[in-house]
């Protein structure tokens, strides 16, 4: 068997693995590679699609801001972005997937971040993700995206300068592992 050259810098080999929890040699990897794959400088893996959401809302929101979501999303996100943000003081609206031109209007001055799933599960519609990251740009508002059916290579770059959501399925749909990748620019404005 091929083994596979690492990619990324050095793993960390000392006190960087002193608890599994935390962080362990083969997660590190598992990381970068993604990282690598979608373009983005680091990531965090996670064993569910649903602690890569909260993970990054919670890593990017705070009490004040407001979340802009696409309307068709996966229903456990529809339930963590009306029950439990709200218990944070993070407020949300949504949006119709199918209507990106609604964007850019239900912008206010405390947005965050845009949340999309595309191709939404179940319905499978789908949004140019190249236009909404334009809008995100634009106003200086992060990306996230929920990109669970696609490929990274079929889905575009993640240097359009957002935070890059990818739940579960890396490689398949058995997979139970589950990541998110951070740009650049996301760490900056951070
Ligand atoms: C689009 C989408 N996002 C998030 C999730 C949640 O992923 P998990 O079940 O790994 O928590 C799912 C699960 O089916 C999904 O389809």
């Amino acid at each position: 068997m091929r083994t596979p050259k690492p990619c990324g810098p050095p793993l960390p080999t000392t006190d960087a693995y002193i608890y599994s929890r935390f962080s362990n040699p083969t997660v590190e990897e598992f990381t970068q590679r993604m990282s690598a794959l979608e373009g983005a400088e680091s990531g965090f893996a996670t064993a569910s699609g649903m602690s890569a959401i909260f993970g990054s809302f919670m890593a990017f929101l705070k009490a004040g801001d407001h979340l802009l979501s696409s309307a068709s999303i996966f229903g456990s996100t529809h339930t963590v972005i009306t029950k439990f943000l709200p218990k944070w003081n993070i407020q949300h609206s949504y949006f119709d997937l199918t209507k990106p031109e609604t964007i850019e209007a239900l912008i206010q001055p405390n947005t965050k971040m845009i949340f999309v799933e595309t191709p939404s599960n179940p319905g499978l519609d789908l949004i140019d993700l190249e236009l909404v990251a334009k809008i995100a740009k634009k106003h200086n508002v992060l990306l996230n995206v929920d990109n669970c059916f696609a490929t990274p290579p079929s889905s575009g770059p993640s240097n359009w300068g957002q935070t890059w959501l990818r739940t579960r399925r890396p490689s398949g749909s058995t997979d139970r592992a589950a990541y998110w990748v951070v740009s650049y620019w996301a760490k900056r404005r951070w």
